[in-house]
């Protein structure tokens, strides 16, 4: 791997190989999602417990501090919306040129494995990995399902990985599910998890953070179940106890507890 890759690479993942990726890009294609809704209020507490942000160039722009930042994971890939006809129906929003002058470490884009547009997202993927391997920009893939959330399956999700690492995805963004190592197994590049909706408890997110880390996950790129939390910055600190000092999910709730209590 090439100096700039490798660099990039080690901004992103620390030096224990586990990674915290903080996902505020969600108003891509939900406009102001909940409790994103002005996102520097949203980004500002957490940044400092998170290892980069997931985020689009217009949000980077308006809502976050050149000076007080994480390594960016710029999301160059959209034109799509809930209320529109297909979310699967994406496009590249934002050219390498632009996330050289943003300063970015890495960019994401969606694919959308057995979707009507499959094919276009990922011949979109791989255009992005020609560009970046010229610069030196690692891709990260995100194996999205759109409205399908019944898709995350360890069949489908294995699927999709494995192709996007084939392309030349250099990590995978993919939701844990039942018989993950299977997903884990079959992709040779570093796999992160993303979280969905918000779940019912924190222990539930803290066991699926957990099992997926067993599971050869190298960490996770979790948005709505952190910010979307009454204490998002003791949820990202319990997520962080699992990522990054392998805590159980009991002592990541008592992390959360004793940090909620603290409020
Ligand atoms: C949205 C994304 C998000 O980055 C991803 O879904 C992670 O966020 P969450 O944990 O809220 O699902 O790709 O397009």
């Amino acid at each position: 791997m090439e100096w700039g890759m490798a660099n990039r690479m080690a901004q992103l993942i620390q030096s224990d190989g586990h990674a915290l990726f903080l996902p505020v890009d969600h108003g891509y294609f939900q406009g102001p999602t909940r409790k994103l809704e002005e996102p520097h209020k949203t980004i500002e507490p957490l940044l400092p417990y998170a290892d980069a942000l997931f985020i689009t160039r217009g949000v980077l722009r308006s809502s976050v501090d050149p000076a007080k930042t994480k390594p960016i994971i710029l999301r160059v890939s959209g034109g799509t919306s809930m209320v529109g006809k297909d979310l699967a129906n994406e496009g590249i929003t934002t050219s390498m040129e632009e996330t050289i002058r943003l300063n970015a470490s890495a960019v994401g884009i969606s694919i959308f494995v057995g979707s009507d547009y499959e094919k276009e997202s990922l011949l979109n993927l791989s255009k992005l990995v020609n560009e970046g391997e010229r610069y030196g920009i690692p891709v990260m893939a995100v194996t999205a399902v759109g409205k399908e959330l019944e898709k995350r399956d360890a069949r489908y999700l294995a699927l999709a990985c494995r192709i996007a690492a084939e392309l030349g995805a250099r990590v995978v963004k993919t939701y844990w599910c039942q018989n993950f190592e299977k997903v884990v197994s079959g992709c040779p590049v570093p796999v992160i998890m993303a979280g969905g909706p918000q779940v019912n408890t924190e222990l539930e997110v803290f066991e699926f953070v957990h099992d997926g880390m067993q599971k050869g996950a190298i960490g996770v790129n979790l948005g709505r179940n952190i910010w979307q939390n009454n204490f998002p910055v003791a949820m990202i600190k319990g997520i962080r106890s699992i990522i990054h000092q392998n805590a159980t999910p009991k002592e990541a709730q008592e992390l959360f507890d004793s940090e909620k209590k603290g409020n």
